[in-house]
């Protein structure tokens, strides 16, 4: 098989329970266009009785039983426990736009808007899982989109900063964000292709685009045995997912993981 890319209430989500600092609140528009930032605000979250979460709790039994059935050297067959736990926690319907929310829980890409998709959720699960993410993590995210790849992060990790190059993506998913009460993450709206250096170095990068190569200036922002999951390969053809890997010394180890099909990683031209 080969798959397709592409709450409880009133607690703040996210392992972190001390919202971001107070220069992160609000919206700061930047004075050059893509700059404007978005941080994300504490607030209720999803109803007790969200009647989501049978299809919730299908989706990730679903993951489970398609990680047991991949093959490939490198692809694990059983996903972290907390990983799938995140996924059973955030409450993707709610980050999709309302023509597709009763799709929200099927195992395929979704159209967001803009020409962009949220990606499958067992392709969100593996990349979780191979950022190895730990609790007092600090991650970056490049490509946005609906939020659900940062919501599911942000369950597992101290803080999360996602960039979004669309920036009608990055407000809608910053205030979706801040709706869900995810206040460990903030989204700004720019060209990730370098990265966010003001709050690095990382312990993980996840890319949620197909790029042509792997950024060096996201490498450079990556802690000595800090990983980044990124598909690479040609616009509109099927990619591989890799797994980049750094240690103490400056070596970069990568290792392909999964043919993937992602949306391409476009360039500083919105
Ligand atoms: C597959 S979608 C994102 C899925 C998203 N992680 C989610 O959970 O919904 C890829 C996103 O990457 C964004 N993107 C593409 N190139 C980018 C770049 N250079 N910098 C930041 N975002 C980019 C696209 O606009 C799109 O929203």
């Amino acid at each position: 098989m080969r798959p397709e890319p592409e709450a409880e209430p009133g607690r703040d989500r996210g392992t972190r329970r001390e919202p971001l600092p107070p220069t992160w609140y609000g919206v700061r528009a930047a004075a050059c266009g893509l700059a404007a930032i978005m941080a994300v605000l504490s607030a209720p979250a999803v109803a007790a009785d969200d009647p989501f979460r049978p299809a919730r709790l299908e989706m990730v039994d679903q993951i489970e039983r398609i990680a047991s059935l991949v093959r490939g050297p490198a692809v694990p067959t059983e996903l972290d426990p907390r990983v799938l736990e995140a996924m059973r926690d955030v409450p993707r319907h709610a980050l999709v736009p309302q023509a597709v929310r009763d799709a929200a829980y099927e195992d395929r890409p979704l159209p967001i808007g803009y020409g962009q998709t949220i990606s499958q959720p067992y392709i969100v699960a593996l990349m979780t899982d191979l950022l190895a993410p730990e609790p007092g993590d600090v991650m970056l995210e490049i490509g946005t989109g609906s939020g659900y790849q940062a919501a599911v992060l942000a369950e597992l990790v101290d803080r999360v900063y996602s960039m979004e190059i669309v920036p009608e993506l990055a407000e809608r998913a910053a205030g979706d964000l801040a709706g869900l009460g995810y206040a460990n993450v903030a989204v700004r709206a720019a060209d990730g292709y370098h990265g966010w250096q003001e709050h690095g170095p990382y312990d993980g990068i996840v890319v949620t685009a197909a790029a042509s190569h792997i950024p060096p200036p996201l490498v450079a922002q990556l802690k000595p045995g800090g990983r980044m999951v990124i598909p690479v390969g040609a616009t509109f053809m099927v990619q591989q997912l890799m797994l980049v890997e750094t240690d103490g010394d400056g070596m970069v180890r990568t290792e392909a993981i999964l043919p993937v099909r992602f949306v391409p990683f476009t360039r500083g031209s919105r």
